[in-house]
């Protein structure tokens, strides 16, 4: 099942082909018009404290620098000078403290540190840089063959490096492709993608970040590009990769994955440099429904209740763009929504938080303050000759906040007060890639989706936070810069609660503000399987809070494809159902009652897993790593796992949770591939699987295929309503059996920033002597801290003749046998050991 590269699904790849065809043409026509110049030989040498800077016989100038220890920094300036160096992407700045040690010779430049690490190797006729391990193994190489190069008429430039024909490219950010992404063109350029076809690129986020993987061995590549970009990754020539972009710099990290070489190390240094999310606030963990749009009033209460009454659990109710007062932001329809602050007061009395759109147009509108004061405080895009820059989008002819100026963002983000007054707890920014409707003044032609008309001319003007540029320059990261305005702005409104925002479009780094959804899928189980590969591949692009519209944006979905994907999507990191306008009621109710008891049983394994998921986002924050992992990220030396074909995906949540879900009709079984290096224990079973080997799993309807990794820890609770029961909600262990191992649990107030000062608590529980002992212990001042009350052993083929607590016989023990689990009650206030005799 697992192992072709070119698993595409036979009309993705149709269309993948089509798309990338025309992309070629493209090229190959721009090219007509193009003065490419190779960079040419090196012909001065400047040495800097962390590398070189050199001249080339073009006039261009490369520095070739150890950003970090383990990431190599390459910049060219095609003229010769160097912009300032400032990035969206980046959190931290070139920090030059690596010391370079740098040798010349006739041929070559080698530049090293002083403690053993990676090596570059730059050669002077032509000029190429080679990057090795610290273990003499080639990471990247330039391909002389195609030497780095330059249009200096049009600003485009370009880079080409040996590949591997054995490598496989993972990352790229939000891509509707397969898993691996060898052979595939990529183009970056946000794009509102109303219901994209498998293969159809680009769409909403650019990410032009990659982690490639050779024979176990891992590196990542960051083209810091906000223009246009565009990478092949095989498809042209095998042996070799090109990236590029329409104007700008050429800039890029290395990652070398240090000594380890592995994806980890590599995503780890990736965050380090592009940010990583700070946590979420618990209650966006929680199950989330939305649609276009809810509403009036009656009808969001009517589904609240549905909820409550039917024990649905839910935490989030999102209001679409029907809530506002002819889709002014800021506003309300006052017809259809009354009196906000007393709806929304019901509702989180009733556990739910409300979240809703904020677009980026504002209508022009001589009596809409927003425009107004936006106008008069000049935040609004102008066009290359000082006109306000206007087009239409839902509200009609809107003017738009251009959030590259950090006084627009400030005063964005100060608008966010009304509605923090009225009781919001977040905010969807969409539309933001920017998207416009063609002007009327068009002749009608096809609608197409890449058409230039769908967003801003390319000369409108940005400030660019001091770098003044065009629209081409800056579009990339116009999703990016909203979200940022949103979350620092409610950040400053509300100081002691975390912001939750969720974006569409996005450029690298975006994880440090916002959530981001895969935008307008099809209610289809192509898109269902497409959905895997897109979260997975998100993740591993530094963005750990992702989801897709579970049932899908656009048509109509069939019950068995709705409960499906509610089952599939449970412990994706977004969990929110949401469905176009006119299209049938999508509630986890709406289609009978088997489905309802399914679906409810979908939304309590998330529930209950909730403790797991929120440690997760805890461990994201400070390491880096993804939620949503796809399983070549912790198993890089298991070819089995480098290139899963559809519809076969499968995913980890975390390191010890194994997700194979059913994602094709009328499956009632499925394969499941379990990695090398560890076994695997049936979550509903208890029944082991060998890590290397593939198996035959039973998946009613009612089943989602889980697995937990034999020697992990995952607490758990039971069910809640909703994230705000969970501080009365006892906290479960599942210690799964098989392997000595250890886990963490994280818990703090689940809002707020006590936590960065010392309100945690951190529970380590140990599993050592065969299983024969667990062991629990405490660090931090949380004061509301949950003991654990529950431990639960899965796996365990029989109960154990003698079980103690801290010494003591333990007490209302209970051994399911079909589930081969084990329930041990702990005492009021917890325990610290319990030994098991088999
Ligand atoms: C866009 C969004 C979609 C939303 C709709 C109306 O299509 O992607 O999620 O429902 O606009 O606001």
């Amino acid at each position: 099942m697992i192992l072709s590269v070119q698993n595409l699904i036979a009309r993705g790849r149709l269309r993948a082909f089509a798309f990338s065809l025309l992309f070629v043409i493209t090229i190959a026509a721009s090219d007509a018009g193009a003065a490419w110049r190779a960079a040419g030989n090196v012909s001065a040498v400047a040495r800097e404290t962390n590398g070189v800077v050199l001249t080339l016989s073009s006039g261009a100038r490369v520095a070739v620098t150890f950003f970090d220890l383990d990431v190599v920094r390459v910049r060219a300036a095609p003229r010769g000078v160097f912009e300032r160096d400032y990035s969206y992407a980046t959190w931290s700045r070139d920090r030059k403290t690596v010391a370079a040690v740098i040798k010349e010779t006739g041929e070559t430049i080698e530049i090293t540190t002083r403690v053993e690490g990676p090596k570059i190797i730059i050669r002077r006729r032509p000029f190429t840089v080679t990057v090795l391990d610290a273990r003499g193994n080639v990471v990247v190489e330039d391909d002389a063959a195609r030497p780095v190069s330059f249009d200096l008429e049009n600003g485009a430039i370009e880079a080409s490096k040996r590949r591997d024909e054995l490598e496989f490219y993972y990352g790229f950010g939000e891509k509707a492709m397969p898993t691996s992404r060898q052979g595939q063109v990529i183009v970056n350029w946000n794009t509102d993608a109303f219901a994209y076809a498998p293969g159809v690129d680009p769409i909403y986020q650019s990410i032009p970040f990659f982690i490639a993987l050779r024979q176990g061995r891992a590196y990542g590549l960051f083209f810091d590009n906000t223009y246009r970009t565009h990478f092949d990754m095989g498809r042209t020539a095998p042996n070799r990769y090109t990236f590029g972009a329409a104007g700008g710099e050429l800039n890029y990290y290395v990652f070398t994955g240090g000594r380890e070489r592995t994806p980890q190390k590599v995503l780890a240094d990736y965050a380090e440099l592009t940010g990583r999310m700070p946590l979420p606030p618990l209650w966006s963990l929680g199950y989330q429904q939305s649609r276009y749009s809810y509403y009036p009033e009656a009808k969001v209460r009517e589904i609240a209740r549905g909820f409550r009454t039917r024990k649905i659990p839910a935490d989030v109710i999102y209001l679409d763009i029907d809530y506002m007062d002819g889709y002014r932001v800021f506003t309300w329809d006052k017809q259809k929504f009354p009196d906000p602050p007393r709806m929304l007061g019901d509702l989180s009395r009733d556990g739910f938080r409300t979240v809703v759109i904020i677009d980026p147009g504002i209508k022009v509108d001589e009596n809409y303050p927003a425009y107004t004061e936006g106008r008069a405080g000049g935040f609004f895009h102008q066009t290359k000759d000082g006109r306000e820059f206007q087009a239409k989008v839902w509200p009609g002819v809107c003017a738009f906040p251009d959030f590259t100026n950090p006084k627009a963002r400030e005063w964005f983000g100060s608008l966010y007060a009304k509605n923090l007054d009225e009781g919001i707890s977040g905010f969807w920014n969409d539309m933001n890639e920017p998207a416009t409707f063609p002007p009327d003044t068009r002749p009608p032609q096809p609608n197409v989706m890449h058409d230039a008309a769908k967003t801003f001319p390319l000369d409108v003007r940005h400030s660019g936070d001091g770098t003044p540029g065009d629209h081409a320059r800056y579009h990339n990261t116009y999703g990016m810069q909203m979200a940022r305005a949103t979350f620092e702005g409610v950040q400053k409104l509300r100081p002691d609660a975390r912001p939750f925002v969720l974006t569409r479009a996005g450029y690298a780094g975006i994880q440090r503000f916002s959530a981001v959804w895969t935008g307008d899928n099809v209610a289809s189980w192509e898109h269902l399987q497409l959905s895997m590969a897109m979260l997975t591949n998100m993740s591993v692009s530094g963005v750990p809070f992702v989801g897709a519209d579970v049932g899908g944006f656009a048509n109509n979905a069939n019950a068995e494809l709705y409960t499906r994907w509610l089952q599939a999507a449970a412990l994706t990191p977004f969990y929110r159902s949401h469905v176009a306008t006119g299209l049938q009621e999508r509630e986890p109710w709406s289609f009978g009652e088997t489905h309802e008891r399914i679906n409810r049983a979908s939304i309590e394994l998330r529930y209950q897993l909730l403790p797991y998921i929120y440690t997760l986002f805890r461990e994201h924050e400070q390491t880096g790593m993804p939620v949503m992992r796809p399983l070549w990220f912790n198993y890089p030396t298991d070819y089995n796992t480098y290139s899963p074909s559809l519809p076969f995906e499968q995913f980890l949540v975390g390191r010890d949770l194994l997700v194979a879900p059913v994602l094709t009709q009328g499956d009632t079984k499925r394969p499941v591939y379990f990695p090398k290096g560890d076994a695997w224990i049936d979550w509903w079973t208890g029944a082991r699987y060998e890590g290397g080997t593939f198996a035959e799993i039973d998946a009613p309807l009612s089943r989602l295929p889980l697995f937990a990794r034999a020697g992990a820890i995952i607490p758990v609770q039971p069910v809640v309503q909703h994230t705000g029961e969970m501080a009365r909600a006892p906290l479960s262990v599942v210690v799964v059996h098989g392997a000595d191992g250890e886990g963490r649990i994280h818990q703090d107030a689940g809002d707020g920033y006590g936590y960065r000062r010392g309100a945690w608590r951190a529970t380590t529980v140990t599993q050592a002597a065969g299983g024969r002992t667990v062991r629990l212990k405490h660090v931090g001042d949380f004061a509301e801290a949950r003991p654990v009350s529950l431990v639960e052993v899965l796996g365990l083929n029989a109960k154990p003749k003698e079980i103690r607590v801290d010494g003591r016989e333990a007490k209302n023990v209970s051994y399911e046998r079909d589930e081969r689990r084990l329930r041990v009650p702990l005492p009021d206030g917890g325990a610290s050991e319990i030994t098991f005799v088999p």
